[in-house]
């Protein structure tokens, strides 16, 4: 028997199809909305083919007050997960207004429609880029905030915007999770990762160089700080993070204030740590170069976990072997994404 009806924006995306499969796990109906912008509706046939089950697919925009109206007036919805937004770091210092307005306007839209419908519980996505350069690591959620680009601070302006709907409603429950890096696939290597065009992010790109769509990796820097001095983040495996949500909405419910809380690992890998890790569990090489360094790329960034074990009974549990192996799965059996 279901026990709650959940909508989950941007469930067709890489960390939303994760997530729908431990909700539907976990005995939760759910409902994905979703504008296929950045998404392919192949990523749910295939998350039905796991679960053996019919998923509720609604195309629509969270932009598009009717489109959530006719969602909230068809299904008795208990909680949103809210992964819909855009995400690329570069891509939004090129179209600012685009992220404003899919990720702040669309929230705001989101969260209207769901107050006029009764409906105010909500986990929302944010990101370990609003810790913006931490002054030490690892990184606790009271540590300062700030945005260096459109994305990042379109992330603070939600949290900071779903605080003050606290303060007006206290009958609003707000759960915002602050992901550090997530990688992987699910182990079935069915779904998994799709950036379009050249990737932008570390793992895709190393999986796309060893399957050999690119040829090599430039690694951005080796001269920071850091035990070899390149990059040092917090990967996290998306099975993993997809967890967290779970977690949030089991104790959704009681919650007397708004939660933020780090969905990270606790343990931080360089660039250079990744690339050996996935030639292992590959046994394909993963040619690289030494590149200037990227333009507001910070040295080191991983998570203290302790706040999501106490507050969520959660922790990671997958290591960076099961990280490069999952990720090689998905890209080995789908070396062109799900368009393959
Ligand atoms: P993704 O692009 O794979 O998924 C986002 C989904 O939202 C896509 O399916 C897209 O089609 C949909 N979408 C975008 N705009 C929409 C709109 N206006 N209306 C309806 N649907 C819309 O990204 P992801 O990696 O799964 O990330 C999910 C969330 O987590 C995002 O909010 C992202 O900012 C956040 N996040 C991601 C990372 C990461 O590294 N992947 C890190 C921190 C936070
Ligand atoms: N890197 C390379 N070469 C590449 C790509 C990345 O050397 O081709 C390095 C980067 O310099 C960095 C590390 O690999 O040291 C990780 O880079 P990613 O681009 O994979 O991830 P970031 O930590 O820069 O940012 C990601 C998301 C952000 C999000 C942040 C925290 O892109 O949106 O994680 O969650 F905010």
């Amino acid at each position: 028997m279901s026990k709650h009806k959940i909508l989950v924006t941007g469930g067709a995306g890489y960390i939303g199809s994760h997530t729908a499969i431990l909700l539907i796990e976990a005995g939760y109906d759910i409902i994905i909305f979703d504008n296929f912008s950045n998404a392919s509706k192949e990523s749910i046939k295939r998350v039905e083919t796991i679960v053996n089950k019919d998923i509720i697919l609604i195309e629509g925009d969270i932009r598009n007050r009717n489109d959530l109206h006719n969602v909230f007036t068809h299904y008795c919805i208990d909680a949103v997960i809210h992964f819909a937004g855009l995400k690329a770091v570069g891509e939004s210092v090129e179209k600012p207004l685009s992220y404003y307005d899919n990720n702040i306007n669309g929230t705001i839209v989101l969260c209207e429609v769901m107050a006029e419908h009764n409906c105010k519980s909500i986990v929302f996505s944010s990101s370990a880029t609003v810790y913006g350069d931490p002054h030490t690591t690892p990184i606790k959620e009271n540590f300062p905030l700030s945005a260096t680009n459109p994305y990042g601070r379109s992330k603070l302006f939600i949290e900071e915007m779903l605080h003050d709907l606290y303060i007006s409603d206290s009958s609003w429950k707000i759960i915002l999770l602050r992901y550090f890096n997530p990688v992987g696939a699910h182990i079935s290597g069915t779904i998994g990762e799709d950036p379009n065009g050249i990737p932008n992010n570390l793992m895709p790109f190393i999986a796309q160089t060893a399957v050999g769509k690119l040829n090599c990796l430039s690694v951005f820097g080796d001269d920071y700080d850091t035990h070899d001095g390149t990059g040092v983040r917090d990967y996290i495996h998306v099975t993993d993070l997809a967890d967290g949500h779970v977690k949030a909405l089991d104790i959704i419910k009681d919650i007397k204030k708004v939660i933020t809380v780090n969905l990270g690992t606790g343990t931080g890998y360089s660039v250079l740590d990744m690339v050996k890790a996935f030639e292992k569990a590959s046994g394909k090489d993963v040619p690289y170069c030494i590149a200037p360094r990227r333009a507001g790329d910070i040295a080191k960034c991983f998570a203290d976990p302790s706040y999501a074990k106490e507050v969520l009974n959660w922790e990671a549990t997958k290591g960076i072997e099961e990280m490069c192996q999952d990720s090689w799965r998905w890209q080995s059996n789908n070396p062109n994404g799900y368009e393959g």
